[in-house]
């Protein structure tokens, strides 16, 4: 039996933190063990926000450098730029005749930019582009081209994969045929919400995040600015109540896990020392994507050249699709 086909994207929109590795970097990875991965870099999505040439180029580099230096080999994943893959805007324009007006209104990126707008006094669509508003009929388009059976990705994600669902079906409703394949959100649980700093979602949006290549002094000083209650070193403290362990967990064995954490409950332990232990599982765990990560960037011609490799590969299952699809529309003629 053929394998199922595991998808997902990153948008290039800045640099990568422990919140994008842990909710869709390592679980998709994991994936790609078990399924015929394509995972690429949004880079068209990203244009909505990015309008800053060199940003977003570097943004693109660093995403790929990224994927690569967590693990991701492109011999095994088809690995590339959805710019490079043209199938996937014409598919966007033939789901975009299928995608409710309606159903776009719904989405919450959308609509939470429009609500900001409103608490400002402002015009309702005041900065908000076509491109936005149309976000997740080209994910949909991203999705049903590689006929993904399931999307890795984080919970903030979920909607879109849902609206894709609903676009997906609604043109096989009309062709009577299953001519697109409904995918499926796979969303590891545990790791759905990483905190940031701050204690909300780690969130390039909001200034949380830890860079996942911060250098280690870096690194030591963001870790010491998490935010944490007033308790002092004796109190016992409840580690499920605390970012601190939040983020430990993370990076830490089963073991290390409940001694951590039976050291909070016993009280002696400051949230300083808890920090400084932070510090040293999350470097011990990301020293060696650092180093990786370093070495890609600095070789971007390879970087290039592995991402075109895999456009020929996708472009080459793209089409496959493309064909299908406009012979069932009726766009063929002959
Ligand atoms: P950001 O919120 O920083 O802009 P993106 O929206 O670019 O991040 O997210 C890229 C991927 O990483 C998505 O699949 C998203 O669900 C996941 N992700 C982002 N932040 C987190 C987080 N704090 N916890 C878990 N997953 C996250
Ligand atoms: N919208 C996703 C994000 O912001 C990125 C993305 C674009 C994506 N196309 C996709 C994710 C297709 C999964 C599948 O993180």
């Amino acid at each position: 039996m053929a394998m199922k086909i595991a998808l997902t994207g990153i948008k290039p929109t800045g640099i990568l933190h422990i919140g994008n590795y842990f909710g869709a970097i390592k679980p998709a990875l994991a994936l790609a063990e078990r399924y015929d991965a394509r995972y690429f870099i949004a880079d068209y999505h990203a244009l909505n926000m990015m309008k800053e040439r060199d940003a977003l180029r570097s943004s693109i580099l660093e995403i790929a450098a990224g994927w690569l230096a967590a693990g991701l080999d492109p011999e095994k994943v088809v690995f590339y730029r959805q710019s490079s893959v043209p199938e996937t805007f014409e598919l966007a324009t033939i789901l975009s005749a299928f995608a409710a007006k309606g159903l776009l209104n719904r989405a919450h990126a959308y609509k939470s930019v429009v609500q900001a707008n409103i608490e400002k006094g402002a015009d309702a669509d005041a900065g908000i582009n076509m491109g936005l508003f149309t976000y997740p009929v080209l994910m949909a388009a991203d999705i049903v081209l590689f006929d993904a059976d399931v999307v890795p990705v984080g919970r903030d994600q979920t909607q879109h994969v849902e609206m894709a669902q609903d676009i997906a079906q609604a043109f096989n409703f009309n062709y009577k045929k299953e001519l697109l394949k409904i995918p499926q959100a796979a969303v590891e649980e545990d790791v759905a919400v990483v905190p940031g700093l701050d204690g909300r979602k780690m969130s390039k949006s909001y200034g949380n995040t830890i860079p996942l290549f911060a250098p280690e002094k870096e690194l030591r000083k963001l870790i010491m600015r998490i935010v944490t209650n007033s308790q002092p070193v004796e109190e016992p403290k409840d580690p499920d109540s605390s970012q601190v362990f939040a983020l430990y967990r993370l990076f830490a064995s089963p073991q290390e896990r409940e001694a951590f954490a039976a050291r909070l409950r016993a009280g002696g332990m400051g949230w300083g020392e808890a920090k400084e232990e932070l510090f040293q599982v999350v470097n011990r765990t990301l020293t060696p994507i650092r180093g990786r990560f370093c070495a890609f960037i600095s070789e971007p011609e390879r970087l290039t050249r592995i991402l075109d490799e895999g456009a020929e590969k996708a472009r080459a299952l793209a089409k496959v699709t493309l064909t299908r699809l406009r012979e069932a529309i009726g766009i063929t003629l002959c």
